[in-house]
């Protein structure tokens, strides 16, 4: 069945909010659900209507994949603790880099991904927990590309004949499905998220699994983490839709202190975009680009190259993986 936009500028938040309450009220009846809460836009938004459909009867999880952003899960806990919403950490780092070991090609890293979510990690908590529901943030461009085999995201079933109930052996919930990021955006406002988190840039599902090219490791992951932290802080000026550090498989020759070094390099991306289904790359400001350079190069242990990634979307796509 085709699933209809409903588009940001046609959207009325209220009403949307009280029908998807409805709706998972409904399905959960007096049961328990479950969410994974990532931090993303997507998540944080579902986690709020859920928490206004089931009070405490939804269990929110942050899974701690080893695949995050610096001190991501604290500072998810916090965020939330504020906004009288508990969540739980849920320690899988080991699951996720064992599946992951020895892939290299995109697709293949992805469905390890997803396997290790869905059939592994939240199988485990459904079981645990005794819910019957996963409520999660799939939006419509997440579907969109998954069907046009563009990338297999992580957070697609149905569409692609897949019961979740039948594979799984739970039910999923996604009351997004007809938005894209600006609609959820504006959800987000509407339902008392603060600013930081419904304005924060995306941050795609398998995280910096997703900026790894070639295999992924827990040492390729930290590198790649302590770029995003740089490249994060230095182009927030920007506003630009999203922006993220890619470390590349192959080394280069660089010198440091008159010595040869074989090293990393880091290529970075800045979108401009409304909805992530298009998107050109931002035209930086050159000293911002810059300090960019010189701080990766300096800070980040290895790094000897950055470049700035110029091509749109498409023929590239946001993420490399
Ligand atoms: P691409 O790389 O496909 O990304 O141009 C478009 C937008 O989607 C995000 N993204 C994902 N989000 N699960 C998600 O929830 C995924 O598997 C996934 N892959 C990409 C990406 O960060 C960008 O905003």
């Amino acid at each position: 069945m085709a699933l209809e936009e409903i588009r940001a500028a046609e959207l009325d938040t209220e009403q949307f909010i009280a029908e998807k309450v409805a709706e998972i009220r409904e399905a959960v009846g007096d049961g328990l659900a479950i969410n994974a809460l990532s931090g993303g836009v997507d998540s944080s938004v579902v986690t709020m209507l859920g928490h206004r459909a089931l009070g405490d009867r939804l269990k929110t999880h942050f899974v701690e994949n080893g695949l995050m952003r610096q001190g991501e899960p604290q500072k998810i806990v916090d965020s939330f603790a504020a906004l009288r919403v508990r969540v739980e950490v849920a320690d899988a780092k080991d699951k996720f880099f064992a599946a992951l070991r020895g892939l290299t090609d995109p697709e293949e890293k992805r469905e390890a991904i997803t396997q290790t979510f869905y059939k592994d990690v939240f199988a485990q908590l459904v079981r645990e927990s005794g819910a019957r529901f996963l409520l999660q943030g799939t939006i419509l461009t997440d579907v969109d590309e998954t069907v046009a085999g563009i990338k297999r995201q992580h957070n697609v079933f149905e569409q692609l004949g897949i019961d979740p109930q039948e594979t799984f052996g739970y039910g999923i919930l996604e009351p997004l499905i007809q938005l894209r990021k600006d609609g959820v955006r504006k959800v987000g406002e509407a339902v008392g998220l603060p600013g930081e988190l419904f304005r924060r840039i995306p941050f795609p599902g398998p995280a910096l699994a997703a900026r790894v090219i070639g295999e992924v490791t827990p040492e390729k992951v930290e590198l790649v983490r302590e770029a995003t932290v740089i490249v994060e802080e230095e182009l927030a000026v920007t506003g630009a839709f999203q922006y993220m550090a890619i470390l590349h498989e192959d080394c280069v020759t660089g010198m440091r202190e008159g010595q040869r070094e074989f090293g990393q390099q880091i290529e970075v991306r800045c979108w401009d975009s409304m909805d992530a289904r298009t998107a050109t790359p931002t035209q930086v400001n050159w000293a911002i680009l810059e300090r960019l350079g010189q701080r990766l190069v300096s800070e980040v242990p290895g790094v000897v190259s950055v470049t700035y990634g110029i091509a749109p979307k498409p023929p590239s796509t946001m993420e490399v993986v």
